[in-house]
């Protein structure tokens, strides 16, 4: 979606300026905020570029480095990490050949320890873009990730 048309869908007032990111972030391609796209939300809600870049940099949701087109955040909290989170994430290292924070050459995957997904009751559990996996095993996550791969071919 285009920002403009996210900016025209709430009122010019700093306190929509999170919904406005996360909305426009997950509108990209590579989800993230580029310092053009500061530029024009400082411009309409008449807010100076730091305060934006503040904000982006003090929530772990936001980022203003371009990602792949699927953002792998894997739960790394402790009932994740009692219930093998690691074994998920050594499956995810192997299978999509990145570690944490890192950008598959295809930009197709990024992958990112995070945290808590609110689903502890059927870990290790995360999400790829908007959508959460959960009860998850190594071929569970082969899997899913395959599916992916098949759907972009
Ligand atoms: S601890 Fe992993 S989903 Fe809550």
């Amino acid at each position: 979606m285009l920002l403009n048309e996210i900016l025209s869908k709430y009122p010019k007032d700093e306190e929509y300026l999170i919904e406005i990111l996360l909305e426009y972030q997950t509108s990209k391609k590579n989800h993230y905020i580029s310092s053009e796209d500061v530029a024009r939300i400082s411009k309409h809600l008449d807010i100076p570029e730091s305060q934006i870049c503040s904000v982006i940099s003090f929530y772990t949701l936001l980022s203003m480095t371009p990602k792949g087109k699927y953002v792998v955040q894997l739960c790394h909290d402790v009932p994740c990490f009692v219930n093998d989170a690691m074994s998920i994430y050594d499956k995810l290292v192997e299978v999509l050949g990145i570690k944490d924070g890192e950008t598959t050459q295809d930009n197709l995957f990024t992958l990112e320890i995070g945290e808590c997904l609110g689903c502890c009751n059927d870990s290790p559990a995360m999400r790829i873009n908007d959508q959460v996996f959960t009860g998850l095993t190594p071929a569970k996550v082969e899997q899913i990730i395959n599916d992916l791969r098949g759907e972009v071919k």
